[in-house]
C-alpha cells in the first residue's frame, strides 16, 4: 500500500531523517513512535507528498508520488489519504455535516447519507448541524477522524491525533480511529506516544538520529 525507500530529508545542513525505509501493507496499522523533534510529523508529511524529501521515494498503492506534478499529488492525496492532526484542523465556518462532507465535495462525489452514516459510527448522530466552536476537544476529534475515512481512502495518517486531549477523552477517540480505520480496511500510520494505542498495533516502530526501527509495544 505504502513504500518508502532510503528516504532523506535536510533543513539546511541538518539530516531531518536518513535513510528511511517502510513498507506497510493494505489494512496495517503501524504506529510510529519516537521523542519530540526527531522528524515523525515531517516523515508522515513526506508520506503524504507534502513535504518535498532529498533523496528516496514513496510509492502509495504503487503509484511514485515523487513523479507526480504538483496537481497530480494533490489529487491523489484527496483520493487515497485522510489526514488526522493533533490540532484537529477542522474548518471553524462549516458546521459538523459540512466539514465531514467536504472531501466528498472536492472529489466530486457529494453523498448525504454516507456523511450521516459516518457521524453516527462516530458517536456525533444529532450534532451535525453544530459550529466547531459549539463542540468539546473530542468531538471536535471525532469530527477529524468521521472526515479522514467519510471518502474510504486507503490509507489514514494520524499525527499525534490525542495530544490535546484528556487521557479519558483520549482513550475513546483512540478506540474511535483505529476501530473505524479497521472497519474500513484502510492502512494506517499513527504517530503516537500512548501505550494504549501502540498495544492495538501491528508493528510499533521508533523513529530516532540512527532511523527507524521496531520497538517493543511494551513502552
Ligand atoms: N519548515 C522547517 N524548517 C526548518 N526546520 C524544520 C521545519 N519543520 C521542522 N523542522 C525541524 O525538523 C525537525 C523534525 O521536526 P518534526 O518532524 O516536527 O518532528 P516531530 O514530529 O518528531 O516532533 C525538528 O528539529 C524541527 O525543528
Ligand atoms: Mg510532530
Amino acid at each position: 500500500m505504502l513504500q518508502v525507500k532510503d528516504l532523506s530529508k535536510h533543513y539546511g545542513s541538518t539530516a531531518v531523517f536518513s535513510h528511511v525505509s517502510l513498507d506497510v501493507a493494505a489494512g496495517e496499522f503501524v504506529a510510529l513512535m519516537g521523542e519530540s523533534g526527531v522528524g515523525k510529523s515531517t516523515l508522515l508529511n513526506c508520506m503524504a507528498g507534502l513535504d518535498p524529501w532529498d533523496s528516496g521515494s514513496v510509492q502509495l498503492d504503487g503509484v511514485d508520488v515523487g513523479a507526480l506534478s504538483d496537481d497530480q499529488r494533490a489529487a491523489l492525496r484527496r483520493e487515497k489519504i485522510g489526514f488526522v492532526f493533533q490540532a484537529f484542523h477542522v474548518l471553524p465556518h462549516l458546521d459538523v455535516t459540512q466539514n465531514v462532507a467536504l472531501p466528498l465535495l472536492l472529489l466530486g462525489r457529494p453523498d448525504a447519507a454516507r456523511v450521516a452514516a459516518m457521524l453516527k459510527a462516530v458517536g456525533l448522530e444529532g450534532l451535525g448541524a453544530r459550529l466547531p466552536q459549539q463542540l468539546s476537544g473530542g468531538q471536535l476529534q471525532r469530527v477529524a477522524i468521521a472526515r479522514a475515512l467519510v471518502h474510504s481512502p486507503r490509507l489514514i495518517l494520524a499525527d499525534e491525533p490525542t495530544g490535546n486531549l484528556d487521557p479519558e477523552t483520549a482513550a475513546v477517540v483512540m478506540d474511535a480511529l483505529v476501530a473505524q480505520t479497521r472497519l474500513h480496511g484502510a492502512s494506517l500510520v499513527l504517530v503516537t506516544h500512548s501505550a494504549a494505542a501502540t498495544e492495538k498495533a501491528d508493528r510499533v516502530l521508533r523513529l530516532s538520529a540512527r532511523g527507524l526501527s521496531a520497538a517493543s509495544a511494551a513502552v
